[in-house]
């Protein structure tokens, strides 16, 4: 029985090990200020770039900020799969490519999502916690967006 444990051990060490080899590209882009696209776009307050980018930039933008334990398997693929979904749905980076009408669409669906607090995601904020929007940040956002839509 003891072996059996210990040859146990020994095969989930080694698969932990062989899956470390596998290493999906990270969400890096050299040269490209986290704030490029959407900032520039709109040059919102100070306080709003901040809030996002703090906040949704690791899943919306083409610069992840990632963790020690982001780097190790099986995390990192569940890590890459939401900065995936995330991107192609919204790349903060990439704002000013988007036709007008998917930005009106976006700063509506912005807006839903802090409003729910669907965003950022929970199992997201679980361990970025400095990431989890405090009421007045959320009243910040929802206030900019407003505006913002109103104008659109
Ligand atoms: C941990 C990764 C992660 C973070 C952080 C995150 N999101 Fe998301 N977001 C996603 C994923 C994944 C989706 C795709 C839809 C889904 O599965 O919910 C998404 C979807 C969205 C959508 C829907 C887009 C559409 O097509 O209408 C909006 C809007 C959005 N996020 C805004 C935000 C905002 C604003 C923040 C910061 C306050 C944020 N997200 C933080 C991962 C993230």
């Amino acid at each position: 029985m003891k072996k059996m444990l210990k040859t146990g051990a020994f095969l989930l060490l080694l698969l932990f090990l062989l899956v470390q080899l596998y290493r999906p590209a990270l969400n890096i882009k050299q040269g490209q200020a986290g704030s490029a696209g959407f900032v520039q776009f709109y040059r919102p307050p100070l306080a709003v770039g901040n809030i996002l980018a703090n906040s949704c930039y690791d899943c919306h933008s083409n610069n992840t900020n990632y963790k020690w334990y982001q780097y190790i398997q099986p995390v990192q693929v569940f890590t890459q799969g939401h900065i995936n979904s995330g991107k192609e749905v919204l790349n903060f980076n990439e704002w000013n490519n988007y036709p007008n009408r998917k930005q009106k669409r976006l700063l509506q669906s912005i807006k839903k999502q802090i409003e729910s607090k669907k965003m950022p995601l929970n199992s997201y904020t679980l361990l970025h916690r400095n990431a989890r929007l405090n009421e007045l940040q959320v009243k910040t956002l929802i206030n900019w967006f407003e505006n913002q839509i109103s104008l659109n």
